[in-house]
């Protein structure tokens, strides 16, 4: 059957008048030339449905599914964002228990928010001196479990955001024999299945939803993600039903069009594709690792007991034996080297890799971190980080729903130690929540909140941008 990229472009050319949206009407006289207008089409006849598939959006999205090897495959327009509210909408009933990693993304919350779900949290491993998480314990997954065996759904991410797997497997077979079914937000994974140099995809270790970004790590426009069914223990009309309150009704034929190409492209040509990428990466990962002070860190073979496995498709990169900052080293390569990193923390910052890199683009960065690594000066003492990760589940006095539908008031952040919170406190990156409406706020908090302030890593969430107040219940 015929892809939606090239019926698209086909359509381009067709000497069809159009008297329906959008209103720019494909008229190059009216629209500057550099964006694809004249492939912006919505759905009109013949192009299907994307709320309810069954002609050419439906086999984009079958053969999605026969490359990831999984039942059923949806397409998405609206990130992973999107299809995380979709999945965990589909699996609960209202005010039902969830059992959640603490560092799920912001969407997860939302969802929770949506439904007035009651989260119990799974804490990652914490890393001594450095402020990457860890892997899930499944062995808290079962305890956690077997004390709440009303939780029929489990939300795990992995990786995260900079890479750090958890043990899907055998956290599948534990939720599974806890007559729960488990969601694993892969949306920073979507590539894994294309190269066992990376860690084992989700859809392949048992999990019965995988959602995946592919714009992150993959090659479609922006927004554009995968929600995976791979077994029949969710119901796909549910999913289906939720996506159509998720996404827009006139959805981007160019979004679509990407998600279908990229596909298209990776049947065709991802087992060239991904062994040069590989080699690429391990060639740049083998000169990253000849510096002195800027050390790439491999989490998994540096603290396996607390990492699962690793990504290395990220490039972390660590500055914590030296006396500048990530945000600091973030900027200066940005400045100076016109290299845009992925994200930074205090003690490392993150480069993104992807089928999409270039040598000379691997070269570039090579070279930068080298040139910094001989000037940068070593720390003088050696900074005492554990307090960083002293993070200690606040006590949840509200659900999310109830604190942020409660009337509340502004108070001095300084002023608020006692008191339950009606906003997120986010540092960001890397996204986990420091603090959850509903949740009391703490003295060490608080410190925390200052940490982060100090190393200049922005928190949001908050309505004041500056974080001086915070809003509390009244
Ligand atoms: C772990 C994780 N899950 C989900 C998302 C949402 O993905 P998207 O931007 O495709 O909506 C993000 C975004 O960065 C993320 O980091």
């Amino acid at each position: 059957m015929e892809h939606l990229y090239q019926k698209l472009s086909v359509y381009d050319e067709e000497d069809i008048y159009p008297f329906h949206m959008p209103g720019h009407k494909r008229n190059p006289a009216l629209m500057a030339g550099f964006l694809p207008y004249r492939q912006d089409i919505t759905e009109i006849t013949g192009f299907d449905d994307l709320h309810h598939p069954e002609g050419i959006i439906q086999a984009a999205a079958d053969r999605a599914a026969a490359l990831f090897g999984v039942r059923k495959s949806f397409l998405g327009i609206n990130g992973s964002t999107g299809m995380i509210l979709s999945a965990i909408l589909s699996c609960t009933g209202r005010g039902d228990k969830i059992l959640i990693a603490r560092n799920s993304h912001r969407s997860v919350y939302h969802a929770l928010y949506l439904k007035d779900l009651r989260p119990v949290y799974l804490v990652p491993a914490g890393i001594p001196g450095m402020e990457v998480n860890g892997s899930i314990d499944p062995a808290d997954v079962e305890k956690a479990l077997a004390r709440d065996p009303d939780i029929k759904t489990v939300l795990i991410t992995s990786p995260t955001y900079d890479g750090v797997v958890s043990d899907i497997r055998r956290i599948a077979e534990i939720v599974h024999r806890a007559g729960a079914v488990l969601i694993v937000d892969e949306a920073h994974g979507a590539h894994f299945v294309f190269s066992e140099y990376f860690p084992t995809s989700a859809v392949r270790c048992g999990a019965d939803i995988v959602i995946h970004s592919i714009h992150k790590t993959l090659a479609s426009l922006t927004q554009t993600a995968l929600l995976h069914v791979c077994t029949d223990r969710v119901d796909p009309d549910g999913i289906q039903r939720q996506l159509s309150v998720f996404q827009t009704s006139s959805p981007s034929y160019i979004l679509m069009a990407s998600l279908d190409w990229c596909m298209d492209l990776l049947s065709q040509k991802g087992a060239g594709i991904f062994p040069e990428f590989v080699s690429l990466l391990e060639q740049t990962r083998k000169r990253l690792s000849e510096t002195d002070s800027l050390v790439l860190v491999d989490p998994h073979e540096r603290w396996p007991e607390q990492v699962y496995a690793f990504d290395r498709s990220k490039l972390l990169i660590s500055c914590g034996q030296t006396e500048m900052s990530g945000p600091v080293l973030f900027d200066r390569l940005c400045r100076d080297y016109r290299l845009h990193l992925e994200m930074a923390v205090p003690s490392y910052v993150v480069a993104l890799t992807s089928i999409g890199d270039t040598p000379e683009g691997m070269d570039r960065l090579v070279n930068a971190i080298q040139e910094l690594d001989k000037t940068v000066p070593h720390k003088a003492a050696e900074e005492d980080r554990t307090a960083w990760i002293s993070f200690e589940l606040p006590e949840q006095v509200l659900s999310i729903a109830e604190a942020m539908d409660s009337p509340a008031g502004s108070v001095p952040v300084l002023e608020s130690e006692g008191r339950v919170s009606a906003e997120f406190v986010v540092p960001y990156p890397p996204g986990t929540p420091l603090l959850v409406p509903g949740e009391r706020i703490t003295g060490q908090f608080l410190q925390n909140m200052r940490r982060y302030i100090q190393k200049d890593i922005k928190l949001v969430g908050l309505k004041d941008m500056d974080c001086r107040s915070i809003d509390v219940i009244d």
